[in-house]
C-alpha cells in the first residue's frame, strides 16, 4: 500500500479555469489504493480510485455503517475521517470494539452542517473521507431540510468538488429501499463515479456488494460478506457456501454453474412445484426474475408437454443471492422438472446452458471456466449446450461433460 500514497492538497489550491490543448494536457495514471479488502477491491475495479467519488446504497439495517467502519479501520496507513450524521461517537465506539481492529490513523465527527465538516477536513487533511449518510448532511447555503432532494443534491455537489480538487476519495452512504420508498441518493447516481448497492436477505447471513455504475471499471462485479457477531467476513470462495451440504438426493434441486462478474460461482436452485389448492396458480421467485420463470414454464408446457399449469410454483436461489446471468436457466428448468417429478438429481451434477423459446438449450458464454469450476469443486457431470462452438477439447477432464440440444433430451436424460 505504501506506493499508494497521495496528498490531500487543501481546497484553495484550485487552478484557474483554462482552455488547452489536448495534447498539452500530461496524461495522469489512476491512482489506486489496494486495500485489504479483496472484496471491495473487486467492486471498484481494482481498489480506490484517488479523487473518487462513491455512493454507497442500501437498505435500513443491511450493515452499510458496519462495513465502511470496518474498511476505514482496515486501511492502516491512511488517515481516514468518518463523518456521521447518524449515531453518536460512544456507539461508533461501540461498534468499533465488535470488530476488534485497531487504527490510530481513524479520525471520527459526528456532525452534519458541511460548513464546519469542511472547517475540519481543513485542520485534519485526511486521506480518505466516509459520510455516513449523505441523507443527515446540511448545507448553510440551501433552506430545506437535510434528505430533501435539495440538500441531498448540493451537499453531494459540495463533496464533489471537495474529491476532485484535492484528490482525496469519499464515500457517501445512503439509505435506499427496494420499493424505492427512500429514493433520495438515487437523484446522485449520474453526479458520482461509482454507485454500490448494499443488499441481502434478513434471513440469510450472506451480504452482497454490488457495482451500479463504475466509472473504473465493470459493473457486472460482485463482493460477498458473511455477517458475524464480529463484523463482515470476507467470503472468497461463494461456491461452498451457496451449495447445502448434504449427502442424499432431494427432489426439486439443481446446481447452476454461473459466472458473475468474473467470479464463476456454483449456486443451487430450489423449486418447489404442488398441486394449486387455489382458481390461480402461484409462482413466487426469490432471487430469480419471476417473469423469467414463468416464460421458463411456458416453454416446458409447450415443448416439453408439462402441465404447469395447474401447478404452484416456487423457486428459490439458495443464500440469498440473486443471480442474472442467464445460464441458470438450465439448472432452473431441471429443478422445476425434478419437483414435478419428485425425483431427485444426483447432486454430483451441475449445470450451465440458457434455454431459448423453442426450447432449444444454448450456449453461454465462457464455458470453460464454468466447467473449470465444477470440475474444481469436485462435480462429476457438468451438462452444457452442444452448440458451443467446436474445438473444446474436453477429454483431458476430470469431470464429464454432456452436450444438450433440448429441453425433451435434458428430460430424457435425468428423469
Ligand atoms: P449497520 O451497519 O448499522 O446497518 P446500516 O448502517 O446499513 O443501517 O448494521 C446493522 C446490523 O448488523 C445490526 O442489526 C447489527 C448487525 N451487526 C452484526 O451482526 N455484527 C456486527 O459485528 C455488527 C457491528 C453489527
Ligand atoms: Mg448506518
Amino acid at each position: 500500500m505504501r506506493q499508494m500514497e497521495w496528498k490531500a492538497e487543501t481546497p484553495s489550491a484550485y487552478k484557474a479555469p483554462k482552455t488547452v490543448h489536448l495534447d498539452a494536457v500530461e496524461g495522469l495514471e489512476e491512482k489506486r489504493w489496494l486495500t485489504p479488502d479483496a472484496e471491495l477491491n473487486r467492486v471498484l475495479g481494482g481498489g480506490i480510485v484517488a479523487g473518487s467519488l462513491v455512493l454507497v446504497g442500501g437498505e435500513p439495517g443491511i450493515g452499510k455503517s458496519t462495513l465502511f467502519l470496518q474498511i476505514a479501520l482496515l486501511l492502516k496507513d491512511i488517515k481516514t475521517l468518518y463523518i456521521s450524521g447518524e449515531e453518536s461517537e460512544q456507539q461508533i465506539k461501540m461498534r468499533a470494539d465488535r470488530l476488534k481492529i485497531r487504527n490510530d490513523q481513524f479520525y471520527l465527527l459526528t456532525e452534519t452542517s458541511t460548513q464546519v465538516i469542511f472547517q475540519e477536513i481543513k485542520k485534519l487533511e485526511p486521506q480518505l473521507v466516509i459520510i455516513d449518510s449523505i441523507q443527515t448532511l446540511q448545507s448553510p447555503l440551501i433552506e430545506s431540510a437535510p434528505g430533501s432532494v435539495s440538500q441531498i443534491r448540493e451537499t453531494a455537489a459540495e463533496m464533489q468538488r471537495f474529491a476532485k480538487e484535492t484528490n482525496t476519495p469519499v464515500f457517501l452512504i445512503g439509505h435506499i429501499t427496494k420499493d424505492g420508498a427512500i429514493a433520495g441518493p438515487k437523484i446522485l447516481e449520474h453526479m458520482v463515479d461509482t454507485v454500490l448497492q448494499f443488499e441481502g436477505d434478513q434471513h440469510y447471513a450472506y451480504r452482497i456488494l454490488r457495482t451500479i455504475k463504475n466509472r473504473f471499471g465493470s459493473t457486472a462485479e460482485l463482493g460477498i460478506y458473511e455477517m458475524t457477531g464480529a463484523g463482515l467476513r470476507q467470503v472468497n470462495n461463494p461456491s461452498e457456501i451457496l451449495i447445502s451440504q448434504r449427502d442424499d438426493m432431494l427432489s426439486g434441486v439443481a446446481i447452476a454453474s454461473t459466472i458473475e462478474g468474473l467470479r464463476p460461482m456454483l449456486v443451487e436452485v430450489q423449486a418447489l412445484v404442488t398441486q394449486s389448492v387455489y382458481g390461480t396458480p402461484q409462482r413466487t421467485a426469490t432471487g430469480f426474475d419471476l417473469r423469467r420463470l414463468q416464460l421458463l414454464l411456458a416453454v416446458l408446457e409447450k415443448r416439453g408437454g408439462f402441465h404447469f399449469g395447474v401447478k404452484d410454483v416456487f423457486l428459490n436461489i439458495a443464500g440469498g443471492l440473486r443471480i442474472e446471468d442467464p445460464s441458470i436457466d438450465l439448472a432452473v428448468l431441471v429443478a422445476l422438472l425434478s419437483s414435478f417429478e419428485d425425483v431427485g438429481v444426483s447432486h454430483k451434477n451441475c449445470f450451465a446452458g440458457e434455454v431459448g423459446l423453442s426450447g432449444e438449450i444454448r450456449a453461454v458464454n465462457r464455458i470453460e471456466q464454468r466447467i473449470a469450476e465444477a470440475e474444481k469443486l469436485g462435480f462429476e457431470k457438468i451438462f452444457i449446450s452442444k452448440y458451443h462452438k467446436k474445438g473444446l477439447d474436453f477429454s483431458k477432464l476430470g469431470i464429464e461433460v454432456v452436450p444438450l440440444g433440448r429441453v425433451e433430451e435434458v428430460y430424457r436424460l435425468l428423469f
